[in-house]
Order: structure tokens, then C-alpha cells, then sequence
């Protein structure tokens, strides 16, 4: 069965006919409906006459763009130099544990929280470091984890 992505029209609308709109496009959709399946990235391509490669190429380049549904709250846990130097492979098994994540998932099967590694969070002085959603919590240990994480349950 066909989705139905009529929502989007006065999205497209705004876009129609404009150069350059490609991206903004696609973060505005994403904002919509929470990720870019594939089906509505062919919806897209048809109603702004852009080959579907190209949009599923965009995509799929910008690390900001999701092709799959998100949980509720993004985890988000550094890896950059600093916060690896201060023991983030502890602090992301410790996210690992608690989450529940099944091997190659980064969602946990009740859609509440989405684990992802980003290269700074931009606080490196509180290595090691970690945002869910617009918080962040730095100079952690992995036994702190599980109580944070508690906070955003339900
Ligand atoms: S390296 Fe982790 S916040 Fe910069």
C-alpha cells in the first residue's frame, strides 16, 4: 500500500521552482515526519522533478539527515579525542548496557531513546561528555548512566 505524504504539500509548495532548495527541503520533511524513508524520498523526487539518486544521495551524505525512525530522545556520546582519552568506550558500554540495545541497533525496541556517536559535543573541558536531547552531562563515570538515563523514561 502507497503512503499517503499529502501533508507535505505545503512544504513542497515553499520549495517548487526555487534553486538551492534541496536541502532545506529535506530538513523540513525530516522535521515533518521524524526521518526520510525511502518512499517518501521517491514522493519527493516526483513532485520536485529531481532524479530520486540524487535525494537518496543527499540523505544519505549529511549525517544530520535519519533514514530510519528515531526514539523519542537522541543520546548523543562523544568520541572525540578528549572524552576518549577520558574513558568514552566506558561511558558508550555503559549507554550499551542500560539501553538494551540489540547487536546493530541504535534504537531501543519501545522507541524511547536513539544512541548515536558524534566527533565533539563542544564541551571538551567536561570530558567525558554526553547530550541527550538539549542536555548535556560531562565528567561522567559509567555507574552515573543509568540514573540519567532514568530521568528521560516516561
Ligand atoms: S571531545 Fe568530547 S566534547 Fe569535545
Amino acid at each position: 500500500m502507497e503512503q499517503d505524504f499529502s501533508a507535505l504539500d505545503a512544504i513542497l509548495a515553499k520549495y517548487r521552482g526555487r534553486k538551492g532548495f534541496l536541502i532545506p527541503l529535506l530538513q523540513e520533511v525530516q522535521n515533518e515526519l521524524g526521518y526520510l524513508s525511502q518512499s517518501c524520498m521517491k514522493y519527493l523526487a516526483d513532485q520536485v522533478q529531481v532524479p530520486a539518486a540524487e535525494i537518496f544521495g543527499v540523505a544519505t551524505f549529511y549525517s544530520m539527515f535519519r533514514l530510519k525512525p528515531q526514539g523519542k530522545h537522541i543520546v548523543r556520546v562523544c568520541k572525540g579525542t578528549a572524552c576518549h582519552v577520558s574513558d568514552a568506550n566506558g561511558i558508550k558500554a555503559a549507554l550499551l548496557e542500560a539501553l538494551a540495545l540489540p547487536e546493530g541497533e541504535n534504537t531501543t525496541s519501545d522507541m524511547q531513546f536513539t544512541l548515536m556517536e558524534v566527533a565533539c559535543l563542544g564541551c571538551c573541558s567536561l570530558a567525558p561528555v554526553i547530550m541527550i536531547d538539549d542536555m548535556t552531562y560531562g565528567k561522567l563515570v559509567p555507574e552515573a548512566i543509568p540514573a540519567i538515563l532514568d530521568k528521560f523514561r516516561f
